[in-house]
C-alpha cells in the first residue's frame, strides 16, 4: 500500500457527479473503489453502473426524523464506515461546492472523530450544461445563486437579483421552486412555499426589466439528467408566461448584456 493509499483510507470523498452520469475520471475512480456510497437515490442511480457489485449504496432521508439534519446524518454514516476501514463516498448532483454537499458536510464533520481528511471532487454544475445547450451566454462571466433557498429572506434575494441585473453579466438562477413545496416537513415556511417562489420569479422579471431591454432572452433549461433536456425561451417582458415550465429541475438563464442571438443560439464574445 502506498502513502497516498493510506491517506485515502481515512479520507471522506465528496463527489460531484454532474448530471446524467456524466462524471469525471477522478469521480469514476473513487466510485469504482467505494465500499459505501451515500446520497439521494436518484443520484446513486445515475452512477450505479460504476460501483462494485458489493458496494453498499444508501441514503438517510427515508429514516430521518422531521427536523433532523440529513447532511450531518450522511456525514456520520460515512464517518462510521471510514472508521471501520471501508472506503466511503458521498455523492451530490452537479458540483459539490455549489448548493451541494461539500459545505454542509464540512460543517457536520468538524466535531466528528474518525475522518482524517476530506477530498472534494468537482462535478459539472447545471449552469455549465445550460451554457453549452444555449451556446456561450456566460462567456463574459456570470452570476449564479438560488432564488428559493430555505431560510433566505426576500430582502437578501432582492439584493442579489438587483446586483445581478445591474452587473450586466450573464445570470443563471438555481432553485426557482422552493424545497418547501415538495417537503414542507423538512423546509417549513410561514406562507405557502409556492407563493414565495412565484413572488421571487416576479422579482427577477421586475429587476431585470429595470436594467435590461424587455426583449432580452430568458431561457428555462430543465431536466439536464435526461437525454434531451427541455429548453423554453421567452423574453424578460414575457418571463411570467413560462412559470408553468419551471420545475425543481430547472435553471433560468439570462445572457450577459453584450450577447448575440442567432438561429437558436446565444453567446457573448470576450
Ligand atoms: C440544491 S441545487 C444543486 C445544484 C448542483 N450542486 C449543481 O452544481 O448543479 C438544486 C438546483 O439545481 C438545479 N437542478 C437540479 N437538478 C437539475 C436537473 N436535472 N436539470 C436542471 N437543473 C437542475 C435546479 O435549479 C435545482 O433547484
Amino acid at each position: 500500500m502506498t502513502g497516498a493509499d493510506i491517506r485515502r483510507d481515512n479520507t471522506l470523498s465528496i463527489v460531484g457527479i454532474g448530471y446524467g452520469g456524466d462524471v469525471t475520471a477522478r469521480a469514476a475512480d473513487l466510485l469504482g473503489r467505494a465500499d459505501l456510497v451515500v446520497g439521494h437515490p436518484d443520484f446513486i442511480g445515475q452512477v450505479a453502473h460504476l460501483l462494485k457489485p458489493d458496494t453498499e449504496a444508501t441514503d438517510v432521508v427515508a429514516d430521518a426524523e422531521p427536523g433532523q439534519d440529513v447532511f450531518a446524518l450522511r456525514a456520520r454514516l460515512a464517518g462510521e464506515a471510514l472508521a471501520s476501514g471501508r472506503r466511503a463516498v458521498i455523492v451530490t448532483a452537479g458540483d459539490p461546492g455549489l448548493l451541494g454537499m461539500a459545505g454542509p458536510t464540512l460543517s457536520a464533520l468538524r466535531d466528528q472523530a474518525g475522518v482524517q481528511d476530506v477530498e472534494i471532487v468537482p462535478g459539472l454544475s447545471a449552469w455549465q450544461y445550460a451554457s453549452a445547450i444555449l451556446g456561450a451566454p456566460f462567456n463574459g462571466g456570470l452570476i449564479t445563486f438560488p432564488l428559493c433557498l430555505h431560510g433566505e429572506s426576500d430582502a437578501d434575494v432582492a439584493r442579489r437579483i438587483r446586483s445581478a441585473a445591474d452587473s450586466g453579466l450573464g445570470t443563471c438562477l438555481y432553485m426557482l421552486r422552493h424545497n418547501g413545496e415538495a417537503h414542507p416537513e423538512l423546509f417549513p415556511t410561514d406562507e405557502p412555499a409556492v407563493d414565495i417562489a412565484l413572488r421571487r420569479f416576479a422579482m427577477v422579471r421586475n429587476a431585470f426589466l429595470a436594467a435590461r431591454p424587455g426583449d432580452t432572452p430568458a431561457v428555462i433549461v430543465s431536466d439536464l439528467d435526461n437525454e434531451r433536456p427541455r429548453r423554453v425561451t421567452t423574453s424578460l417582458l414575457d418571463l411570467h408566461s413560462v412559470w408553468g415550465e419551471v420545475s425543481d429541475t430547472s435553471v433560468l438563464c439570462i445572457p450577459g448584456e453584450r450577447f448575440t442571438a442567432d438561429s437558436g443560439r446565444l453567446w457573448t464574445v470576450t
